[in-house]
């Protein structure tokens, strides 16, 4: 059965105080036990929140990596530096990593790689713009994606893959997918699994859907058959909000 999985991506957000108080109000919730759940802080609070979270289910995720093992490349962090403070797991690929930092599918297929062969897992986002889904394009981008990113791995190394839709009109927009736009989305993300590999990898991988979930649209997006849980945004800042997304399952 695949991963449910609820993470929380902070982006640029909280401060040291701010960040252990959001992690100690988690803490406190009673969160679905079938559920993962899982928090990206920025990266100068991942250390504590590992050692805040150790006794807990909750599991603390990077926003991102550098493709290189080391060397000139200031102010960036690698693979390995992730793993020896207890980090596990990237986000890669995310729609202001794309915009704002240039990011090319041509290089997360090179972070991609860097993080799997250090042991990390990856929550790999992408997502189509919105003027991409006016003009119809929006199947074609995200096959192009996955193609171009992730199609050069093999079946055992998709054991570390989550994948992340993120239709970028949807985030912090406020405006959400539809539950049948993101099953639509997603649907399709399996087809072309199934495709490329074949029918049982496609059905193993979790596909999260993220863009402006709430507590209020939640369980409705995550009763779509193909959505396997969510990244949360803007409603992961707030502890009772982001509990009731994952208790929505
Ligand atoms: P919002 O939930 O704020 O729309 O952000 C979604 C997102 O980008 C998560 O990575």
């Amino acid at each position: 059965m695949r991963r449910k999985i609820v993470a929380g991506n902070w982006k640029m957000n909280l401060d040291a105080a701010a960040s252990k108080e959001l992690i100690d109000a988690l803490q406190a919730q009673s969160l679905n036990p079938d559920v993962t759940v899982a928090v990206a802080p920025p990266f100068v609070h991942l250390g504590a929140a590992v050692a805040q979270t150790q006794n807990s289910k909750i599991g603390v995720v990077a926003q991102n990596m550098h493709q290189a093992p080391s060397g000139a490349f200031t102010g960036e962090v690698s693979a390995s530096m992730l793993t020896s403070i207890g980090v596990h797991t990237t986000l890669l690929g995310h729609s202001e990593r794309r915009a704002y930092f240039h990011e090319t599918d041509a290089l997360l297929a090179k972070k991609v790689d860097a993080a799997l062969e250090n042991g990390l897992d990856v929550i790999f986002c992408f997502g189509e713009e919105l003027e991409e889904r006016k003009s119809a394009i929006h199947f074609d981008v995200v096959t192009r994606q996955l193609t171009d990113g992730l199609f050069h791995l093999d079946a055992a190394q998709w054991k570390k893959i989550v994948l992340a839709y993120e239709p970028v009109w949807a985030i912090g927009t406020g405006e959400t997918a539809s539950p049948e736009q993101a099953q639509e989305m997603h649907a399709h993300i399996r087809s072309v699994l199934a495709n490329q590999y074949d029918n049982e990898l496609a059905q193993g991988v979790s596909v999260l859907y993220g863009g402006s979930v709430k507590p209020a649209n939640a369980s409705e997006i995550f009763s779509q058959p193909d959505v396997d849980g969510g990244l949360i945004g803007g409603a992961s800042l707030n502890a009772a909000d982001f509990a009731a997304i994952v208790n929505a399952f």
